[in-house]
């Protein structure tokens, strides 16, 4: 059984991404858990905070990272590029820099993303690829999974659109057999 940490890059109630994240867990193969994180209570970074008092918010999230066998972002684009409050998240587990190997190390990671609008996060997907290249990350390119308007295939908080789901059914087994590859130990 592998585990895979699930966050979403929005804090809405309402959220189309951790609707889709919910969405990825139900669809995923037997085999592959997804265990979602939430980032509401990580502060923004601040080194002082870092030198002073690490957060213990952000302490416990690096380390389910740390031990997880994989990670799978849901995130929103935002201005054609990914969002703030998740990024946010990304910085602070990358600290203190001694620790990126330990947590993030050919970590296997994919990203999926839903929009409000036509472009189905594809311009924040890329935005993501440099941020998870110099993390040291195995990223999963096998296939990729965007959700354009949204609003439409999400409905209360369930992606109700059959067709949709059977992508993301295919996106998630291929990560499955991804994940099961195995984070190579000895590179952290
Ligand atoms: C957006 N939205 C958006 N959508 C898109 O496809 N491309 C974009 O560049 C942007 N830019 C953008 C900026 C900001 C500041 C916000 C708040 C929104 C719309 C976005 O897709 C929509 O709000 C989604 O519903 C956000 O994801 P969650 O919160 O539903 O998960």
């Amino acid at each position: 059984m592998a585990t895979v940490i699930g966050i979403a890059g929005s804090l809405r109630a309402g959220s189309l991404n951790s609707a889709l994240l919910g969405a990825a867990s139900e669809v995923a193969p037997p085999g592959l858990t997804i265990e979602v994180a939430s980032i509401r209570d990580i502060p923004l970074y601040d080194g002082d905070v870092e030198r002073e008092a690490y957060p213990p918010a952000v302490a416990a999230l690096k380390e389910r990272v740390a031990a997880a066998d994989g990670l799978l972002v849901a995130s929103p684009e935002y201005n054609n590029s990914i969002p703030g409050v998740l990024k946010n998240t990304i910085d602070w587990m990358s600290r203190p820099p001694a620790d990126i190997a330990r947590v993030f190390g050919d970590l296997p990671v994919g990203i999926i993303g839903a929009s409000g609008a036509m472009g189905g996060t594809r311009l924040g997907q890329v935005g993501w690829l440099p941020v998870f290249r110099v993390l040291g990350t195995s990223f999963f390119s096998g296939k990729a999974f965007y959700l354009a308007n949204g609003g439409q295939a999400i409905q209360d908080g369930r992606l109700v659109d059959e067709k949709s789901r059977e992508v993301l059914r295919g996106y998630m087994a291929a990560f499955a057999d991804f994940v099961a590859r195995g984070r190579k130990r000895g590179a952290r």
